[in-house]
């Protein structure tokens, strides 16, 4: 299973139906609104993998209620529940989909196969169970319910062993120990200007605005992006830095993800000036 997985992460011809499907996608999710609703952005955590939990929730317990004899009613509620669940999970798949690296996005790619097929078999099933042949519902709910475990699968694959959409920067903050550590002396950081900066081996980006000095982890927690090497923008009053790689927002005073595709907050450092050292700590 090992092998089948990395073989997949690189099979490079994919990327033939990958990109174009990217791009597309780019099109269509355009408005930033939506995009960033998508990503989890006002929540402060991704949206996908709360919606997908929902959905394939629904279709677990229709699976069990099958099983149980007259139980129809109730699990086809529950399939049609899922299905239509299953309308916002994959839009906000889709949108995260779309701001993954080539390997994420071929396992991505299959993960997406596995999941129209189950919304087909599921949706089959559903109109079976509405005119009455529970029998057929039934069968292809079965059916559907193996497609999604694989699917389910993959996706946790993307997650945990891909670190899809995963907030990148909480290990580093761990490998921070606790205490005040010297950062930089504050003569020498430029008004309005991110320095990357590091603690131990963990680099971290200073930026001083007058007196004030904001201490965040220099790696972006959506795909490990150098922060300090991002543009300084103004969003509604808010001054941020923007990733200079697929241009997540965040507020230089408190890391608040501002835009994604990051949907969680870049972690900040508790920060003080003893003479004239600024030193920062754990938040
Ligand atoms: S690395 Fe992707 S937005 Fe920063």
């Amino acid at each position: 299973m090992k092998q089948l997985l990395t073989r997949l992460e690189q099979a490079s011809g994919l990327d033939r139906i990958s990109d174009p499907i990217q791009r597309a996608l780019r099109a269509v999710l355009k408005p930033r609104l939506l995009r960033d609703t998508l990503h989890g952005v006002q929540l402060g955590h991704p949206v996908h993998p709360a919606l997908a939990s929902f959905t394939l929730g629904s279709w677990t317990s229709a699976a069990v209620l099958d099983v149980i004899p007259r139980q129809e009613l109730p699990a086809t509620t529950l399939v049609g529940v899922g299905v239509a669940g299953a309308v916002p999970t994959a839009l906000a798949g889709l949108n995260d989909w779309a701001e993954l690296d080539h390997e994420q996005r071929r396992v991505g790619l299959v993960h997406m196969a596995a999941n129209v097929v189950t919304l087909g078999l599921y949706s089959a099933s559903l109109a079976a169970r509405l005119r009455g042949d529970h029998r057929t519902g039934r069968i292809l709910g079965f059916a559907a319910f193996g497609v999604v475990n694989v699917s389910a699968f993959l996706g946790g694959h993307l997650a945990y062993k891909q670190g899809a959409q995963v907030n990148q920067a909480v290990a580093q903050l761990h490998r921070i120990s606790d205490g005040w550590h010297p950062v930089a002396d504050i003569s020498a950081l430029p008004h309005g200007v991110p320095v990357a900066r590091s603690i131990g081996e963990v680099p971290v980006l200073v930026y001083r605005d007058g007196d004030r000095v904001s201490v965040l982890l220099e790696r972006c927690g959506h795909e490990t992006g150098p922060l300090s090497e991002g543009r300084v923008v103004d969003v509604d009053g808010d001054t941020c830095v923007e990733c200079p790689w697929h241009g997540s927002v965040f507020r230089l005073n408190d890391g608040l993800v501002m835009h994604g595709p990051a949907g969680s907050d870049q972690p900040v450092l508790r920060t003080r000036i003893v003479n004239d050292v600024v030193e920062a700590n754990l938040p």
